[in-house]
């Protein structure tokens, strides 16, 4: 089985900056005692409970995650504003995820031996948008001199898995010859930075793909065997309700859930036995067993939920070499996760080693590509 397709180049860009677990505890135990202080009288009356204290340790037990990059460090490390500063930029500059998008594709591009000329479809899939028109890969087609078409798709943290299918798929049904696949992570504006349970979860990143017909990928490449998506409705699970109809509430126009927020146990409990059981029936599905896979590039929101879907799909603890974390570095790249984790984490593996690209999130939503080396 396959779709006659390939993915011929992979790069990853983030920004300079690294924010440690020390420096984001220690931005937000000062936010936790000023908002404490200037609520001093509520609190001694009963009246409102205290804000508590953030703390590296629970960070790296609970999500494996000990930095991440991010694109402004001033605005989050302020206690008054604890929100990036990210300046609007005139209507004929580059925007920042287009700007995003060609760092990662410049190194995609020279991966696969193109140039921006070769490319006739540029897909965009991030979990956040910075604007809803044009859209970004149009203005991303346009910088790298792209011929052809563009769309921008949004599909929480399987939007770059789900991209990359649409590029696959544009390919087989002969809209396009060669797809340029990129994915913007600029996670840090949608977190919200005063909330204790999910403050130290996102990271900024890029990352971007090649994707071209199998016959006329070079050796190395990574053919697209299979690919599945599923999703499946949540209203609560992982949610951000930020939208063009913000203002037309000024009740709710500010409130935090315009920002992510989510119940994380609940989605510990059904992200789990979901994408261990989505994986093993899309091996199934190809006739291949679990253990012929070399590799598992798991979405990276957690090393437990990771460790435990690998754990259920091998049948044993995975070792570092069998599913990638790159977590502890990047943090949550939201759906930039598992596409960062096989661009760094593949070049090693000889050709014809199974691969299996899985993302979970957002809907909840799922995609997985069985890939193959050639
Ligand atoms: N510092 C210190 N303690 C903290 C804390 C922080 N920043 N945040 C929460 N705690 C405390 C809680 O108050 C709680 O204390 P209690 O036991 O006294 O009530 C305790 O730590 C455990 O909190 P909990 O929220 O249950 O932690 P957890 O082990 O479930 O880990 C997540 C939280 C978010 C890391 C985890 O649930 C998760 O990653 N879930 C999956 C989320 C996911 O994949 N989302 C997809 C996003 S794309």
């Amino acid at each position: 089985m396959t779709t006659g397709t390939a993915i011929t180049g992979h790069g990853v860009w983030h920004p300079d900056n690294i924010l440690t677990n020390d420096e984001l505890v220690a931005a937000f135990n000062e936010f936790v005692s000023r908002e404490n202080a200037k609520r001093a009288d509520d609190i001694a009356a009963g009246k409102r409970e205290p804000l508590k204290p953030s703390s590296s340790e629970f960070i790296v037990k609970a999500s494996g995650i000990k930095q991440r990059y991010v694109h402004d460090k001033t605005g989050l490390t302020d206690p008054e504003r604890m929100c990036p500063n990210i300046p609007d930029r005139p209507e004929e500059a580059l925007s920042a995820q287009a700007e995003y998008s060609v760092n990662a594709a410049k190194r995609a591009l020279a991966k696969a031996g193109r140039t921006g000329e070769d490319i006739d479809l540029v897909v965009l899939g991030a979990s956040n948008l910075q604007r809803l028109y044009p859209a970004i890969a149009i203005e991303v087609q346009e910088a790298i001199g792209a011929r052809g078409w563009a769309l921008d798709m949004s599909l929480g943290c399987s939007a770059a898995t789900g991209a990359t299918i649409v590029a696959s798929q544009a390919i087989q049904a002969g809209t396009a010859t060669c797809a340029l696949v990129v994915v913007p992570e600029l996670t840090t504006g949608h977190m919200n930075w005063r909330d204790r349970d999910s403050h130290f979860i996102f990271g900024d990143a890029s990352v971007s793909l090649v994707v071209e017909k199998a016959d006329r990928a070079k050796a190395g490449s990574w053919e697209i065997l299979s690919t599945k998506m599923l999703s499946k409705y949540s209203a609560t699970a992982i949610r951000n309700n930020l939208g063009y109809l913000d203002r037309c509430d000024p009740t709710t126009q500010f409130s935090d859930s315009k920002l992510f927020h989510q119940q994380g146990r609940k989605v510990f409990k059904d992200v789990v036995p979901l994408a261990s059981k989505f994986i093993g029936e899309h091996l199934e599905q190809l006739g291949l067993t679990p253990q012929q896979v070399s590799r598992y590039w798991l979405h990276q929101a957690n090393e437990k939920l990771n460790t435990l879907v690998a754990e259920r799909v091998l049948g044993h603890e995975p070792t570092r070499a069998e599913s990638p974390i790159i977590l502890d570095e990047y943090g949550n790249t939201a759906s930039a996760g598992s596409l960062i984790a096989f661009s760094n984490h593949s070049d090693d593996l000889p050709s014809g080693s199974y691969g299996v690209m899985c993302s979970f999130g957002a809907g909840y939503s799922l995609g997985s590509l069985m890939l193959q080396r050639q």
